[in-house]
């Protein structure tokens, strides 16, 4: 028996997915603990692919459970779309392999109206999170047991009530209403009863028979709630600490792993210490088509900034890196890596010399350019952790093992 835990080590978007993906072949269950349809998770698999929001990554292998945890906003709109579109490609999603947790918050019309009349500061994904955790918090937040057997239109309506002037209040107030949008709300959730579920139960009792199961986080520890960049973060725990109270189980994760991008992006708004605002930010851009898997925008990009990086290991307890993205870097003629700042919060960047060369077929670390190699030494030794994975394309297969995280 194992538990494996990958998380966000930036401000998301590291390619968390994927590794969830290649790794839960292996898996019993795959619990998604916090967030919601905030996250776009892209999975490719022999060249197809899949943008997933809120339903777990190991929805493509056979034989595992994915589980929506208590700690996340599920939108049942977009998630009775995303379950259609993932069965129209041919995947399979049923009751046997896909729960939600009775006591996930539901995130509802409301709460997506009132992220688009207020997120604009953030720059939020408007996809009704931070409403619907602000309900969560205050206590008149809606839970997915409302939909079965509970009083889903009356809860609604409360919620509605107590929303009605702020939305009656706003500029495109003659674009919502109760009536227009509780029909469709009411008929997608009803599609998700089968699911309804305690999920604690069935994560606890596949611990209990000594089964595998990855946790897999969203967005990034930078947009951690309490830990991040405030206000500019998301509204639940993207670090290790939301995993516990977002799936209501203590396990004891032997592998915590890092999903590290080899260089930074961050999408909406808020600090950014190696942020690019020339060409090298748009070359990023371009190689690593880091326009966002949720809302299209495009990515803010910069270096790695492996000082900033130390705080995410701290929070989280790391003891494994995936590597994410090296590839990408494989046109730059210098590579450069925040290692401190200056007296005036500067980074101050080490310089690497390039490989210039596509490595997106490599598929042994030796196999790699010397200077390429250099630098992943480098981040590991300059984090103290090993990197065990180096993912040089978006495909399961482009996956470097260095360190495997089992014995076969
Ligand atoms: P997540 O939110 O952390 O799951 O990451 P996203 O899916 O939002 O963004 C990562 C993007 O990079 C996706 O388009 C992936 O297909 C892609 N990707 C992941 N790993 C690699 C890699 O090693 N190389 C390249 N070129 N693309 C990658
Ligand atoms: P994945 O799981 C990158 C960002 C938004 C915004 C801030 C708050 O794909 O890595 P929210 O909608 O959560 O209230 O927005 O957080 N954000 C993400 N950025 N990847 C994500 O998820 C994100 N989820 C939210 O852009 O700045
Ligand atoms: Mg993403």
């Amino acid at each position: 028996m194992s538990n494996y835990i990958i998380l966000g080590a930036q401000w998301g978007d590291e390619g968390k997915g994927k590794i969830v993906d290649m790794l839960s072949s292996r898996m019993d269950v795959v619990v998604r603990f916090h967030g919601g349809a905030n996250a776009g998770h892209t999975l490719v698999v022999n060249g197809d692919k899949t943008v997933l929001h809120l339903v777990p990554s190991g929805i493509m292998s056979k034989n595992c459970m994915n589980v929506i945890g208590n700690g996340c906003a599920v939108d049942p709109c977009l998630l009775a779309e995303e379950i259609e579109t993932i069965r129209k490609a041919g995947v399979e999603v049923n009751a046997g392999n896909f729960m939600i947790s009775r006591n996930a918050h539901i995130v509802t019309p409301v709460h997506k109206f009132l992220d688009r009349i207020s997120g604009g500061m953030i720059g939020t994904t408007g996809r009704g999170i931070g409403p619907c955790y602000a309900d969560k918090a205050a206590r008149t937040g809606i839970r997915m047991e409302e939909i079965t057997g509970g009083n889903l239109e009356g809860r609604y309506r409360e919620l509605f009530e107590k929303h009605e002037y702020a939305i009656n209040s706003s500029a495109i107030a003659n674009e919502f209403s109760f009536e227009l949008s509780f029909k469709k709300f009411e008929r997608d959730a009803g599609t998700l009863r089968e699911y309804v579920k305690d999920a604690a139960e069935t994560i606890y009792s596949v611990s209990r028979a000594g089964g595998n199961i990855l946790f897999e986080g969203a967005q990034g520890a930078f947009l951690d709630i309490d830990s991040g960049t405030y206000p500019f973060v998301t509204s639940s725990n993207t670090t290790i600490g939301g995993a516990y109270t977002g799936s209501g189980v203590y396990l004891d994760f032997g592998k915590r792993i890092a999903i590290v991008k080899a260089y930074a992006t961050r999408v909406g708004n808020g600090p950014f210490p190696t942020e690019s605002n020339d060409e090298t930010g748009a070359r990023l851009r371009e190689a690593g088509h880091e326009y966002g898997a949720t809302t299209g925008r495009p990515r803010r990009c910069g270096w790695i900034d492996l000082k900033m990086l130390k705080l995410s290991f701290i929070m989280n307890g790391f003891n494994y890196i995936a590597l994410t993205k090296v590839d990408c870097l494989g046109i730059f003629d210098k590579i450069l890596a925040a290692v401190d700042y200056d007296g005036e919060g500067f980074p101050r960047y080490l310089e690497f010399e390039g490989w210039k060369t596509d490595i997106s077929g490599v598929t042994k670390f030796k196999e790699l350019p010397a200077n390429c190699r250099k630098y992943i030494d480098f981040i590991e030794e300059y984090m103290g952790v090993p990197v065990g994975l180096v993912s040089v394309g978006p495909d399961r297969n482009q996956t470097i093992v260095k360190e495997p995280l089992w014995k076969d």
